[in-house]
């Protein structure tokens, strides 16, 4: 009798081709030496993640907004390291190929460096997360100079800043006007203090260029205009799975949502009739 396949998934990925290089930090400082653009995509699961991975995203982020796009809450602020370390274990176990970076959520790195080292640990020996990314200007300073001189890749974001949401007065584009010189100050600060790229949100094209071209690590660009050194954007945006008014920097690239409703229809449809399950689909 042959053997069936385990039902709802059985924890491999549909990668069947052997191991390949993985992407490393070294390799994205590479690429912006070179002027090769690359994507960075969020990934919550093992079948984006691998998905994505074969599509040849070098750099996958598994979110806080995770939060948001995940686990149905409204904002980035509610979820928790415990919550996250899951989802960071299912991607990095899925990935071949790309860097796996883990968020670290709201509350669990701005008290202390040590606070900070504590929780990127976590994310690197319980989750396999291969860098940490932490929301902050200058002052995350002393939280990325640890985690760099302790051998966590850390890659800081500024601009806007979703974990500031209420302090900043809610999603405004950042850095206009004379703003503009202190996000660049602050960009060399990270860059000195050890981080290994910078992820720019919600800012002037002209401001983020000039952010580009002012350090050595690499930019990742989301709704920061087209002169960074790679882009970013959440999956279910990137899909269209979410529905709905979207950011201006967005870009869908597909219709899921349409695809999954035609899809559960169908099914409910052939059910209904009695159509589905057909002679072989049975034992
Ligand atoms: O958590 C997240 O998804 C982000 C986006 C800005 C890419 O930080």
């Amino acid at each position: 009798m042959s053997e069936q396949p385990t039902p709802y998934g059985d924890g491999t990925s549909p990668a069947t081709a052997p191991s390949p290089k993985r992407t490393r930090i070294h390799h994205l400082r590479e690429m912006k030496e070179q002027g090769e653009k690359w994507a960075m995509l969020t990934a919550y699961d093992m079948y984006t993640a691998a998905t994505f991975d074969q599509a040849g995203i070098p750099v996958l982020l598994v979110g806080d907004s995770a939060s948001n796009n995940v686990l149905g809450n409204k904002t980035s602020l509610p979820v928790t390291v415990d919550e996250l370390i899951p989802l960071v274990r299912a991607v990095t176990r899925s990935a071949q190929r790309a860097l796996v970076i883990a968020d670290l959520p709201f509350g669990s790195y701005q008290a202390t460096a040590e606070q900070c080292f504590h929780t990127a640990v976590r994310f690197m020996k319980e989750a396999g997360a291969q860098a940490v990314k932490l929301e902050g200007g200058a002052e995350m300073a002393l939280q990325v100079e640890l985690l760099a001189r302790s051998g966590i890749p850390v890659m800081a974001h500024i601009g806007f800043t979703p974990q500031r949401e209420h302090s900043l007065g809610g999603y405004r584009v950042q850095g206009r006007g004379e703003d503009a010189q202190r996000l660049i100050a602050e960009a060399k600060t990270l860059e000195a203090a050890g981080a290994f790229a910078l992820l720019i949100e919600m800012v002037p094209g002209d401001v983020a260029a000039e952010i580009t071209k002012s350090v050595q690590i690499p930019t990742v660009g989301i709704g920061a205009g087209k002169d960074c050194d790679a882009q970013v954007l959440v999956w279910q945006d990137m899909a269209g799975l979410r529905t709905g008014r979207l950011p201006r920097f967005v870009k869908q690239y597909a219709d899921v949502h349409t695809v999954l409703t035609d899809a559960a229809r169908d099914f409910a449809a052939d059910v209904a009739a009695g159509s589905f399950p057909a002679p072989e689909h049975t034992f």
